[in-house]
């Protein structure tokens, strides 16, 4: 059997953390496979890589939410004699609203997503990440830390992230794979608007641009740590989300979101 090529494969590569993750990982040399379901935008962020002198990354047009969607990338690769060394899971996206009031199909395709899709990529290529002794990047957010009232099943997908993520940290270590759970605080992409809240605005403290989260979320990854969260005051969250009790986090949650949608 002829060697396959190692490439990072990336999902969510067409707007925001991803399109700046996709620039980060090209500009360190990794060759990459791009998914998204907007062919166009996945065109001009591969365009633009290889306008930088890099390679041009290999375009892959996939609808995550499909159950057959992992199964069909691992057949593209194959077909182009590649394999992943890394495995970066970006793609996802949140509702803001009460989740009794908001649609079940669009909840239950936000799980599909940000959960069934990620888990099937980390697991399928663990053999090839640990032939080139590569890793698993899944980005969470600093939402996995905490409850989400009004944006409730956004926040419980992004703590299974969290947690999944930093078992699997645990179980691939003796193999040499790295596996890093990247948490974002607010970063401003089309993430505001594809969650019903195109105005809102996370405090100016927290906020950090795509390009830094991703130039942060490489350096961890690549320095072997667990989970990296971007930014001093997202931080400062993560430890208060153990030590404050749950019921105060709770109202605490309620009125942020609240201000959000009225934004
Ligand atoms: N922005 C924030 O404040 C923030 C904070 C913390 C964590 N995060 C996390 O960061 C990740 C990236 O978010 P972002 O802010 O960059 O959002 P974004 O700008 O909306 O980008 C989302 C990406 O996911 C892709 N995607 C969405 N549905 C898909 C599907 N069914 N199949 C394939 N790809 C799909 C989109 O591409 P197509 O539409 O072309 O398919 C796009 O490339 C998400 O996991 C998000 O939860 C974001």
């Amino acid at each position: 059997m002829p060697a396959l090529r190692p490439i990072t494969l990336l999902t969510g590569a067409s707007a925001g953390i991803g399109t700046a993750l996709a620039h980060e990982f090209a500009s360190h040399g990794h060759e990459l496979v791009l998914v998204a379901r907007r062919e166009q935008r996945l065109n001009a962020v591969a365009d633009a890589i290889a306008a930088s002198g890099k390679p041009r990354p290999v375009v892959l047009a996939v609808d995550l939410h499909s159950a057959e969607s992992g199964p069909h990338i691992a057949a593209q690769l194959a077909a182009r004699d590649l394999e992943p060394s890394i495995v970066v899971n970006n793609a996802g996206f949140g509702l803001v609203g009460l989740a009794a009031e908001l649609d079940i199909a669009e909840q239950r395709s936000m799980i599909d997503l940000n959960v069934s899709a990620l888990t099937d990529l980390s697991l399928r290529f663990v053999e090839s990440l640990d032939r080139h002794k590569g890793g698993i990047l899944n980005v969470a957010s600093i939402a996995g830390f905490l409850p989400g009232p009004r944006s409730a099943v956004y926040y419980a997908t992004k703590a299974y992230v969290l947690s999944f993520t930093e078992a699997l940290h645990q179980e691939l270590a003796p193999r040499g794979i790295r596996v890093c759970a990247l948490c974002p605080g607010p970063v401003p992409t089309e993430f505001q608007a594809r969650a019903g809240v195109p105005g809102a605005r996370g405090p100016g403290f927290l906020t950090l641009s795509a390009e830094e989260v991703a130039r942060q979320g490489y350096r961890g990854f690549m320095g072997g740590h667990r989970v990296v969260v971007p930014g001093f005051g997202n931080r400062l969250i993560t430890v208060a989300s153990r030590l404050v009790p749950r019921r105060f986090l709770l109202r605490a949650a309620d009125r942020r979101q609240q201000q959000r949608k009225e934004t």
